[in-house]
Parts: C-alpha cells; sequence; structure tokens
C-alpha cells in the first residue's frame, strides 16, 4: 500500500521536499500550510509535473488538519527561518509555540506516525515534538547532521577536486555554530584527509560548514536554505519508508544511557541506524579526545536552549 507523507509548511522546504518525493512516484503527499490558497496551488503546479516526469506520486495541498489523518509519516517544517545575521536560537520563542501546536494536531491524527523535524533551533524543536507528542523517541528525530555532513562533503570536494562520493564524513553535535566535523575519521577515497588538504585550509572548510546555513541566509537575504535541507529529509523519509537500515547522522534523543556519548536525555546530532521503526540504534563512532570535547561543549549548547525552554508559559517541557 502507498504511504502517505504529510509535509507540515509548505514554504521553500516544505515544496521542495514534496518535489524530491513526487519524483519518486510511489508516495501520496499531502501539502499542508495555514496560508490559504500556497499549499494547493504549489501541490497541483507539481501535480501537473507528474505527466512531464512520468511520476504517478499524489499531492494534495490544504488548510485542514484533517487531511493529514492517518500519514505514516510527518515532516514538520513551520516555523521562521532566519533573518541575516539572527542565529538558529534566536528563533526559540516563536518557534516552539508553533511546533507544539503542530505536533498537538499530528498526534491527534496521526498517532502512529514517525515524526520527522526541521524547524529551528532543531535540536530543542525534537523536544518539544518528544514530549507533546507523547511518541517514544524512536518515533520523533531531527533533520540536521545529513546536511551538516553534505555541506562539509560538498566543500571538500570542491576543495580537492573529487567526486563527493568519495568523501566520508561525518558531522555530529547540535545543529548550531558548535557542530563537531569530524577530522580525525574524514577521508577521500579511504585517504585520511589531512594529507590531502594542508591544515589551514581545512581549518577553513571546517568553519565555513559550522557557519554553512549562515552564509546561504547571508545570500539569500529572505529565508534559509532549502535545496539541501530538503534533499536531507528525502534521503531520511527514503530510509524509514524502505527499511533500509541507513546509517544517518540526526537529531536523536540520546535517551538514560547517553547513546554512548555520555550525553543523557538530549536531542543530538548523532549517527543512528534508520528504518522502518524510525531510530532504530544509536551508533557509537571512535572520536578523538579533541572531538568528543567538542561534542560536549556542542551538547551543552543544546542543553541551554532546552533550559530556556522550560521556562516558557504555558510550559512546553516538564
Ligand atoms: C540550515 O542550516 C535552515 O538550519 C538550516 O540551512
Amino acid at each position: 500500500m502507498r504511504k502517505k507523507i504529510t509535509i507540515v509548511g509548505s514554504g521553500q522546504t516544505g515544496a521542495t521536499l514534496a518535489h524530491w518525493l513526487a519524483i519518486r512516484g510511489d508516495v501520496d503527499v499531502v501539502l499542508y500550510d495555514i496560508v490559504e490558497g500556497m499549499p494547493q496551488g504549489k501541490a497541483l503546479d507539481l501535480m501537473e509535473a507528474m505527466p512531464v516526469i512520468g511520476s504517478d506520486a499524489h499531492i494534495i495541498g490544504t488548510n485542514s488538519w484533517s487531511d493529514t489523518a492517518n500519514s505514516d509519516i510527518v515532516v514538520i517544517t513551520s516555523g521562521l527561518p532566519r533573518k541575516p545575521g539572527m542565529s538558529r536560537d534566536d528563533l526559540l520563542k516563536v518557534n516552539a509555540g508553533i511546533v507544539a501546536d503542530c505536533t498537538r494536531h499530528v498526534a491527534a491524527l496521526s498517532p502512529n506516525s514517525i515524526l520527522i523535524l526541521l524547524t529551528n533551533p532543531l535540536d530543542a524543536m525534537c523536544h518539544i515534538a518528544l514530549h507533546v507528542s507523547g511518541f517514544p523517541s524512536e518515533r520523533v528525530f531531527g533533520q540536521a547532521g545529513i546536511l551538516d555532513t553534505a555541506r562539509f562533503r560538498a566543500f571538500l570536494a570542491m576543495e580537492t577536486g573529487m567526486s563527493v562520493a568519495e568523501v566520508n564524513a561525518y558531522v555530529l553535535g547540535g545543529h548550531g555554530d558548535d557542530m563537531v566535523p569530524l577530522l580525525g575519521s574524514t577521508n577521500i577515497g579511504g585517504v585520511p584527509v589531512s594529507k590531502l588538504i594542508p591544515a589551514d585550509r581545512l581549518a577553513a572548510i571546517v568553519e565555513r560548514t559550522r557557519k554553512g546555513g549562515g552564509e546561504i541566509v547571508s545570500l539569500l537575504k529572505t529565508g534559509s536554505a532549502f535545496y539541501a535541507p530538503s534533499a536531507a529529509l528525502a534521503q531520511m523519509i527514503d530510509a524509514v519508508l524502505n527499511d533500509r537500515k541507513r546509517i544517518l547522522p540526526c537529531a536523536v534523543y540520546t535517551g538514560a544511557n547517553g547513546g554512548g556519548y555520555g550525553v543523557n536525555d538530549l536531542y543530538l546530532g548523532l549517527p543512528a541506524v534508520i528504518g522502518a521503526a524510525g531510530v532504530e540504534k544509536i551508533i557509537e563512532v571512535e572520536l578523538t579526545a579533541e572531538e568528543t570535547t567538542a561534542l560536549q561543549k556542542s551538547a551543552a549548547a543544546v542543553k541551554e536552549l532546552v533550559e530556556a525552554l522550560r521556562g516558557f508559559e504555558p510550559p512546553l517541557l516538564p
């Protein structure tokens, strides 16, 4: 049976995700937004593209939550994007309310769905979705690590002129300026990256990766990146739909045992096995001492945001 995927928020990222999914042809997509006409118009435009690309995807646009009922996967993209000069964390208050409201609808109408978050500040928003939905943490996770890793891989490929397919890397930690590109294990075709790129260039690439979202925001001036974030979402969805057991860096809940990284009860970007059940396992990769310290710093930054959320009225977290 075809799977139903709801995309909450039909802005640039939501609509571009619908485009990636439509190309697959094997899913029913619901584009939801509060703006009247906009999701309907984008869905109809996509439906009219299907004969050209030969896809049997079915896409509807709606302003009515009832159309999202019984979705298998729900992606929440709603929220304000950054303006030039803003950090992702500046969005905390306004987006917290939006994510909580959307999650309430999703939990009521699609209680068995897998919930994937995109809204920033991402890791903190995952905490809200987990708490408000009451879903098990396996079914609530966030997109960020694939995007951050993709940026790092793209910059390394541009620097060396090698295919992106040969660049093996992970960027872990929170989706913020303290994210942690794992230089120790990054390689191009098996050759350690430190042997291919001088240290000062490598440091510049790490910095560019950390600020990768901001770089796009300052170029676009209105809105933030959407092609790469939505491509990352499509990869996560594909892993769930096909029970691929792919190891993908995602914002996942570490739980009581810290996921092996010594950070308890926190959403953080870590490599995880993604399959039909959602987050099936957190994978422990070997970190250098420096990377461990950087990951702890990144986790502390996420914790600070989560603590800030606890002070909100009405309360969004316990
Ligand atoms: C980014 O990094 C929007 O957070 C997203 O581009």
